[in-house]
């Protein structure tokens, strides 16, 4: 924290000296030949994870399998030894036996209960004319988790939805009070019911449905048994004591609309619940976007397993979808480079993100993030 500060506040200096934008980049952005070349896969589907490593030379490879502990890969679940290495080799680690193959050697076998989803390897080559290289890789297993469970929110797919979750809330909250309304507010997937408690703190009344039981019992508890609904919206459609309701003065659905498996029928399902003048507000997945254009199927959208339809999610399509309903866009962009591996391949986007407003500008101005965010209004 006093380090982030301090470093923080270097860089502030330097910039202004300088008048140009410092900012501090892991060491392998200096030099790629410090980079030990590879291709593997992010999204590890069945149990065979394959590393190629593609340096030609000879010398002695290490590897170190990481573990997360909550955001980070920093626990050491296995270290190998020393192993020689005699020009391009493949890994293939098998996470059903634990075992490590480099080429046709059992280099070692590791415990797999310490595996979880998410892991790393760091590797180490050493060559033989004396150079060092080395390479973080990032891996997560392809998971179909079940849709409604509480293992969900609590390890499965967030490690804690409620703090990783915060952030997205006050911006989809502060999004709805941008853009005023008459009447109730309904939030489709409403989860454990955080963001219509916001709603009822600004003044707005809302209800909610989710197909979680465990989720909708927390949201009553927070908003009141009768704001809340289990329902699955997409295959049983809405309940009794919401429709009862309508029209809603507007339909919120925010990180929901990539669930469903056919997104255009249930928006269409949802306009019937709406008047002239009702809003609608959608935070969503763009299949559009920079990253899933450049990495395909290791697209951190298919992390979530219940996803059912992000590939069909994006400006065009949503933009498509709700002028066909009859919907008036007020606003429909994107931001956001989402990626949550830790090979310096991924990295880098974030770190450009991070670091540098012309790339934030471009992946905006071209539609290009990842998340989508879009408000409308019946005419
Ligand atoms: C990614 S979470 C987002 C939760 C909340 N809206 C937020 O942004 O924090 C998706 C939510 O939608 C719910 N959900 C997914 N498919 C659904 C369906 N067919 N019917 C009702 N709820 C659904 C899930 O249970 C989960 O609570």
């Amino acid at each position: 924290m006093i380090l982030g500060a301090a470093k923080d506040a270097f860089l502030k200096t330097i910039s202004v000296m300088t008048r140009r934008s410092a900012v501090l980049l892991p060491a392998e952005a200096g030099d790629e030949s410090r980079t030990l070349p590879l291709s593997t896969r992010y999204r590890v589907e069945g149990p065979r994870l394959d590393i190629d490593i593609h340096f030609e030379g000879r010398g002695w490879l290490r590897a170190v399998l990481l573990g997360y502990e909550t955001y980070y890969p920093t626990k050491r679940l296995w270290t190998s030894g020393p192993a020689r290495y005699e020009g391009r080799t493949l890994l293939s680690f098998d996470l059903s036996t634990g075992q490590l193959r480099s080429g046709a050697m059992l280099w070692g076998t590791i415990p797999i209960a310490a595996i979880g989803r998410r892991f790393c390897w760091r590797l180490e080559l050493t060559s033989d004319d004396g150079r060092t290289f080395e390479r973080m890789t990032g891996h997560y297993r392809a998971a179909s988790t079940a849709e409604a469970s509480s293992d969900y929110f609590q390890g499965a797919n967030y490690v804690d939805y409620e703090s990783q979750s915060a952030a997205g809330r006050r911006d989809a909250a502060a999004l709805i009070e941008a853009h005023p309304f008459e009447g109730t507010a309904l939030e489709i997937g409403c989860a454990t019911g955080a963001l219509l408690l916001e709603l009822q703190r600004l003044g707005i009344p809302a209800m909610g449905v989710d197909f979680s039981e465990w989720a909708v019992e927390q949201a009553r508890g927070r908003v009141g048994a009768d704001r809340v609904f289990v329902a699955d919206v997409e295959r049983q459609g809405l309940p009794e004591p919401i429709v009862r309701e309508a029209p809603f003065g507007a339909i919120v659905l925010h990180a929901v609309l990539e669930h469903f498996g056919d997104p255009l029928s249930v928006l269409e399902r949802l306009t019937a619940l709406t008047r002239p003048g009702s809003r609608i507000f959608i935070t969503t997945t763009n299949a559009d976007s920079l990253c899933h254009r450049l990495f395909g199927p290791d697209w951190e959208g298919y992390f979530d397993g219940t996803h059912r339809g992000v590939d069909r999610v994006s400006v065009e399509e949503l933009r498509r979808w709700l002028t066909t309903l009859g919907w008036r866009i007020e606003r429909l962009d994107t931001t956001l480079i989402w990626d949550g591996s830790a090979d310096p391949e991924h990295a880098t986007l974030r770190d450009w993100w991070r670091t540098d407003a012309r790339f934030r500008a471009l992946v905006a101005g071209k539609d290009l993030g990842d998340l989508l965010t879009c408000v409308a209004t019946r005419p």
